[in-house]
């Protein structure tokens, strides 16, 4: 039997693989809820238009209506035989209320059909996704706080590098995550034109009212250029780019949680609640959460990279190459998303393990940067020299095993004659940290303004 929908001009239904390749239903499915949503606008443009009648389009509405009762209650019986979701449940719809069903599809076609109830799923995942991200930074800014005062290594080359607060390492990635949804937020706002009443490509001979479905579907407005409408996918693009960069950061993050709760580093509690243990190591409290997020990104890259060379040669308008764009946002938005939900509560839970912090904090020589400077401020010396003098001093330090602080007076003066006992004031992790009070810098004074301004923020966002 030839396709219902579109056998008018065929004798033969497809070959079995033809239907496999071709139908989109096992995964389309998802888009039930907006594609009648998007229908029911359609309709009752179509009505208001004079294009259809007002009893139709109650009928259809009706039918519609029912429609998403039976896929809400799984009673729905979906068919590969019908492609995909659209045909799915224009069927359906015949079945229910007879004739009038075929009159929903005037003035429309599966291509801005498609192109509208994919951006409605992209945009509302987006919208999530926004949420989600101001949740994060609302339990990072409030470890912030607690944690302003609490000194950690500083690393760069992952080698001691100076003493930073704890708070001040979260608030890093605050800004993060703080221009991740800013990004969305961005993409939200452009990806919120209208492909429906695009047709098939060129746009249609009906007087439809593109107006009144855009607003009707929350739309600022219809998209300008039919052609455009039903061809691109740019705005699915610019999400996944957008969810890529925002992986990205949450699996720096995650790395750096697996590290610091390895025995070796000690930095940081995992809850229980977001550890997992080994079957045959007793001791084990693995950090499986994290490496799981640090996982995901690979496949939220992948999304991204699939449908940017999956679009790249495609001539305008519509082909049915773009049908594979949906598994790859299926993919990747809701992992986005899920991984976002992880991390806010490993990090809600987790504790710093202080005490470590701050002896670790202490090694390495990580207080040779404030040497340096005391002897620029203090000794008037050039900062090159300074930094000559000091690199002298830690290399006597290793010589006889100490760290910075142990060092003698006359060990420190048998290289530079001028430093006197004034000098152990720069030396501890605490005044290290005290001093940074440059605009963006470590200090607790810095920590807690900037963490108490992001809570304040997030907190009018909520109101
Ligand atoms: N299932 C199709 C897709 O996802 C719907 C659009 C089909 N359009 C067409 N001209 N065959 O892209």
């Amino acid at each position: 039997m030839s396709n219902r929908m579109w056998g008018g001009r065929f004798a033969e239904g497809p070959d079995a693989i033809m239907e496999e390749i071709n139908a989109s239903i096992d995964f389309d499915q998802k888009l039930y809820k907006q594609d009648i949503t998007g229908s029911k606008a359609h309709v009752r443009m179509l009505a208001a238009n004079g294009i259809v009648s007002a009893q139709d389009a109650e009928t259809i509405e009706g039918g519609l209506d029912k429609i998403l009762a039976e896929i809400e209650a799984g009673e729905f019986k979906f068919s590969r035989a019908l492609e995909d979701i659209h045909m799915n449940i224009e069927a359906r719809l015949a079945e229910l209320i007879g004739p009038a069903a075929g009159r929903l599809h005037t003035a429309r076609s599966r291509n801005d059909q498609v192109a509208t109830d994919f951006r409605l799923w992209v945009r509302e995942s987006v919208d999530n996704l926004i949420v989600q991200l101001g949740e994060l930074m609302q339990v990072l800014s409030a470890k912030a706080e607690t944690h302003a005062a609490d000194v950690m290594p500083g690393f760069t080359h992952l080698q001691s590098a100076q003493p930073v607060t704890f708070g001040h390492h979260m608030l890093a990635y605050v800004e993060m995550f703080a221009r991740d949804r800013s990004r969305l937020k961005d993409a939200r706002a452009r990806m919120n034109e209208c492909p429906l009443g695009s047709a098939a490509l060129a746009g249609t001979s009906f007087p439809i009212d593109r107006e009144m479905t855009a607003k009707a579907l929350g739309f600022d407005r219809p998209m300008a250029n039919s052609l455009d409408g039903v061809s691109d996918r740019d705005f699915v693009l610019e999400a996944l780019s957008d969810a890529s960069i925002c992986a990205m950061h949450l699996s720096r993050l995650a790395e750096e949680i697996v590290i610091w709760c390895s025995a070796q580093f000690n930095f940081v509690k995992l809850s229980d609640k977001f550890s997992t243990g080994s079957s045959i190591m007793p001791q084990k409290k693995n950090p499986d959460a994290a490496e799981l997020i640090r996982a995901k990104t690979g496949r939220i890259y992948g999304a991204l990279n699939a449908l940017l060379v999956m679009m790249k040669g495609l001539p305008l308008t519509y082909s049915k190459d773009m049908q594979e764009d949906k598994e790859q946002a299926f993919d990747a938005l809701p992992n986005l998303s899920l991984a976002l939900a992880a991390m806010t509560g490993m990090v809600r839970d987790l504790e710093p393990n202080t005490k470590v912090l701050k002896k670790a904090a202490g090694c390495g020589y990580a207080t040779a940067t404030d040497l340096a400077d005391w002897c620029v401020r203090v000794l008037g010396m050039p900062f090159r020299d300074a930094h000559h003098v000091t690199g002298s001093l830690v290399k006597l330090a290793v010589e006889r095993n100490v760290e910075l602080h142990r060092l003698s007076l006359a060990d420190m003066q048998s290289v530079e004659p001028q430093i006197t006992v004034d000098v152990y004031n720069v030396l501890s992790v605490d005044k290290s940290v005290r001093s940074r009070v440059s605009y963006g810098g470590t200090s607790p004074v810095n920590v807690r303004k900037q963490s108490r301004r992001w809570l304040r923020q997030l907190e009018k966002e909520q109101a």
